[in-house]
């Protein structure tokens, strides 16, 4: 039965962990996968996350099932964490939310049960979008069409070119994704007066719009990181959500996040949420529970929510401060190009912009590992690679 199989390209993020961990150079920079690093190049667990498992690990009696949503306290701290504690989807109960094995874990989920719901929808995804979006969501069957979303000239946004294209290539019922803050790969983010326009665009058109939101608090604030899905979730009837809390808690290999359907009416969200656990229950069964314990618990207590929030705030400033030292110290190097877009862009990624060969050229010559786009990771940088870094990217455009 296997000896017809052709081995598979390597994963583009995932196998640069890889090569960074065979790479003897004691000068090599890891800039690849997306996750937080602290100055000495570790990426901790947070303190919150430790006290958290503490009382889990003093306090749990039992490890039996709990059942395709998942444990309800998570689900409930979860979606006021993104939507607030107030909102009327909450209210009037509109809402049908699981706990699941990370955002993968929700996106797939999520575009199984519209693959149940309805066959002839397209996804429409930015372009360019998180290298495992079109996977995920191909993988349900469903089809999946770009729309134009990155300026390599500007370094920001196409907003018209955007609208444009969702204003008269879509049609009702479909579905677009968005990143709810900080775009992974580009770090380029819809403004707030973008966000009213996209939400205005999904009623008057009949979109459903659908937010991937893996970085809440990495932007610009956790209230501040949600304005888009509020936004959204105040104006269209049905919305999707998948959400993660693999960066925002460093939860990564504990494989936690959620799915959130919101329907038009409680009556809905029901029937929703029937579909949608057994969609999980003939996937997985149910998710795993030990992340998810741990953000409930950290939720649920004052005080570790506090310090769970000044730690996060730390990240984002830290993250903040490299993308400014980040494009001085290009500049010091003596780099013709301006790379001061940097700062102005969002959450853990920016694009260089450089090539192919030039990323192949700082890994090969200088260890210094990054995807192929030229995606960096920002928060893989620290003051003591920061001026190589620079220096070797300045090399690299000179020729
Ligand atoms: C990334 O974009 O690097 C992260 O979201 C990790 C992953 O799974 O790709």
């Amino acid at each position: 039965m296997f000896e017809h199989l052709q081995p598979l390209p390597a994963d583009p993020i995932l196998n640069l962990m890889v090569q960074y961990r065979q790479d003897t150079n004691p000068n090599k920079v890891d800039l690849g996968v997306g996750v937080y690093k602290d100055e000495a190049g570790n990426t901790p667990i947070m303190a919150a996350v430790t006290e958290a498992e503490k009382i889990i690990l003093a306090t749990e009696t039992t490890k039996s099932y709990i059942g395709p949503a998942g444990a309800e306290g998570f689900n409930h701290h979860v979606s006021r964490l993104l939507l607030g504690n107030q909102h009327s989807v909450l209210s009037d109960q509109r809402l049908a939310i699981a706990q699941t094995p990370g955002g993968c874990g929700a996106l797939r989920m999520a575009a199984e049960f519209v693959a149940k719901c309805r066959s002839d929808v397209t996804v429409w995804v930015s372009t360019p979008t998180w290298a495992n979006h079109i996977p995920l969501l191909q993988g349900a069957g469903l089809t999946i069409a770009e729309y134009p979303y990155f300026d390599k000239d500007t370094k920001g946004v196409q907003f018209d070119a955007m609208m444009d294209m969702l204003s008269k290539q879509t049609k009702a019922g479909d579905i677009v994704l968005l990143h709810g803050c900080c775009h992974n790969p580009s770090g380029a983010d819809l403004s707030r007066e973008q966000w009213d326009a996209v939400a205005a665009l999904c009623v008057e058109k009949g979109l459903m719009p659908f937010v991937d939101i893996a970085y809440q608090g990495l932007g610009d604030g956790l209230g501040e990181d949600a304005y888009g899905l509020r936004k959204l979730a105040d104006t269209v009837p049905e919305m999707l959500i998948a959400s993660s809390c693999s960066k925002n808690f460093g939860l990564y290999r504990e494989r936690t996040g959620a799915v959130m359907v919101l329907a038009a009416s409680a009556e809905q969200a029901k029937i929703s949420g029937s579909l949608l656990f057994s969609t999980i229950r003939g996937h997985y069964s149910m998710p795993p529970a030990h992340g998810a314990a741990i953000v409930e618990t950290i939720l649920s207590n004052e005080k570790l929510t506090q310090m769970w929030d000044t730690e996060l705030t730390e990240m984002r400033q830290r993250i903040l401060q490299l993308r400014h030292a980040l494009a001085d110290q290009i500049a010091a190097a003596g780099c013709e190009q301006s790379f001061a877009f940097i700062p102005e862009q969002k959450g853990m990624f920016s694009f260089l912009g450089i090539s192919k060969e030039q990323v192949a050229r700082l890994r090969d010559e200088y260890s210094i590992y990054m995807v192929d786009s030229s995606r960096v990771n920002i928060a893989g940088l620290n003051s003591s690679n920061l001026d190589y870094v620079a220096q070797s990217l300045t090399n690299v455009l000179k020729g």
